[in-house]
Parts: structure tokens; sequence; C-alpha cells
């Protein structure tokens, strides 16, 4: 495809899909790609001893599995944007839109930056069965947020090959929270939120249940970044 100077990226799929592995591979290659995690700014806030307690408050819903309150969100994901874009890099946002109604808020906040030609919405499909089993097996470095796959060798494995941190489960990787977050961020609600996009512009779309690496030169062919 045609390279594009894309100043945002943003990786849309249910949880488990990959956007957090996908932007973690694009930002080791190039350090101009920042990876901006709605759901890693909300751990940061709930790990930070000196952040307003009226926001840690508002984090019981992650806990449950649900969304949590869209101004928080859009506060946490517009400063990082906002910084990203001011260093002249280009922020991959992991997870930072899940409903229609923050889409069209993030419409209008790309608009008033004059970037909304400039901003890639990229599709990773998959179904909210495989989501489950990745969900419930995958394992997180404590300290660097590093995210490891299954695998036999991956299941023995308790430091961070990265940083030599401690591995762990995330607390809403537990199966009864998984399939609440399966209900309120699966396809189902997914849909809607592509359907928007699919009127207003273009969706990108790769198939989300190839090998990781498959999926990211699919994700670099989209956008124009040779292998
Ligand atoms: P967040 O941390 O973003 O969680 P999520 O959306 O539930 O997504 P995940 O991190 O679980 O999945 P991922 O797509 O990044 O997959 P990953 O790459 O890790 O959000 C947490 C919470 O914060 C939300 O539940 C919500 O409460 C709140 N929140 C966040 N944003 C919000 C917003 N905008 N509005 C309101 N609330 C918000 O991959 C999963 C596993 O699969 C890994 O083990 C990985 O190694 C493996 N894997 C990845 N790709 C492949 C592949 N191709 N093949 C095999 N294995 C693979
Ligand atoms: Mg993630």
């Amino acid at each position: 495809m045609e390279s594009h100077n894309w100043k945002v990226i943003v990786l849309m799929g249910v949880p488990g899909s990959g956007k957090g592995t996908e932007a973690q591979i694009l930002s080791h290659l190039d350090p101009k790609y920042i990876h901006i995690s709605t759901g890693q700014l909300l751990r940061d806030l709930e790990n930070d001893p000196s952040a307003d307690v009226r926001d840690k408050a508002l984090l019981h819903q992650m806990k449950e599995g649900k969304l949590v309150d869209d101004t928080l969100v859009y506060r946490l994901a517009f400063d990082a944007i906002e910084k990203t874009l001011s260093e002249n890099h280009v922020a991959i946002l992991d997870g930072a839109i899940r409903s229609v109604n923050q889409a069209m808020h993030y419409e209008k906040f790309f608009e008033e930056k004059g970037i909304e030609k400039d901003v890639a919405i990229i599709e990773i499909q998959l179904s909210d069965d495989i989501s489950f089993k990745r969900l419930t097996t995958r394992k997180v470095c404590a300290d660097c947020g590093y995210i490891i796959p299954y695998s036999i060798d991956n299941f023995k494995k308790t430091l961070c090959e990265k940083c030599g941190g401690a591995l762990m489960v995330r607390t809403d990787d537990h199966p009864e929270t998984v399939i609440k977050r399966i209900e309120a961020q699966g396809n189902k609600v997914l849909q809607p939120i592509l359907d928007y996009y699919k009127q207003v512009g273009t969706v990108f779309s790769v198939d989300g249940n190839r090998s990781i690496p498959e999926v990211d030169v699919d994700i670099r062919k989209i956008l124009g970044i040779s292998p």
C-alpha cells in the first residue's frame, strides 16, 4: 500500500486480539511509534500513590470487566496523544476507543488537532472464543508490561525476558472476569463501532487468528512500513 504520513494508528479489536502485542512490536522496531494503551494508563493510575482518589475510585469498573468512565479515559488518552504529537512521534492507540460515543469524541479531538485525515483505523479480527483462551493463558511482566503468549515453554517462565521483572497474571484475566469483559467488549459491542468508522472513512482489517509475526507483516503492509 502507498505510504502515508500517519500520525495516529488506532488498533481496534476484542480483548485478547493482539492490540498490545502488535503495538509493542512496532514500538520496539522504531522509537517514533509510541504505544498508548488506555488499559495500561488506567493500571498505572491504580499503582500511582499520588493519584487523585476520585479518579482511583472510578477504577472499580475495570476490575469488574466493565468500561471505565469516559471522561477519565479521554483525559488520560488525550494528554498522551498530545504529548506524542508535540514530539513528532506517531501514537499507536491500543483499546482507546470502545463505544460509538467514544469514537465520535475522538473524531472531534482529531479534527480539532487537524489530523483527522492522518488517522489509520486497523481492526484485528478475532472470535470471542479464541479471545477467551488467549486471555486466560496470558502472562505479563509486572515491571515493564511486556506481554507473552501461552506456550509450553512460556508457561514455565517466571521472569520477563526483556527486563527480568516478575511475570504475573493480570487481575482481569481470571476466567470469571474475562467472561464479563467479552460480554462488555466482545464482537457484539465492537461491530457498531466499526460500522461507524466504515461510514466516515476506511477501516483496514487483519486476520488476528494468524501467528504474531504474520499479523505484524499485515499491519506493516497497511501502514506502508518496510519489513
Ligand atoms: P486493556 O488493558 O486494553 O485490556 P483489553 O482491551 O481487555 O485488551 P487486552 O490487553 O486484554 O488484549 P490485547 O488485544 O491487547 O491482546 P494482547 O496483545 O495482550 O483494558 C483493560 C480495561 O481498562 C478494560 O477492560 C476497561 O475496563 C478499561 N479500559 C481500557 N480502555 C478503555 C476505554 N477506551 N474506555 C473505557 N474503559 C477502558 O494478546 C492477548 C494474548 O494473546 C497475549 O498472551 C498475546 O501474547 C497473545 N497473542 C497476541 N497475538 C497473538 C497471535 N496472533 N497468536 C497467538 N497469540 C497471540
Ligand atoms: Mg492490551
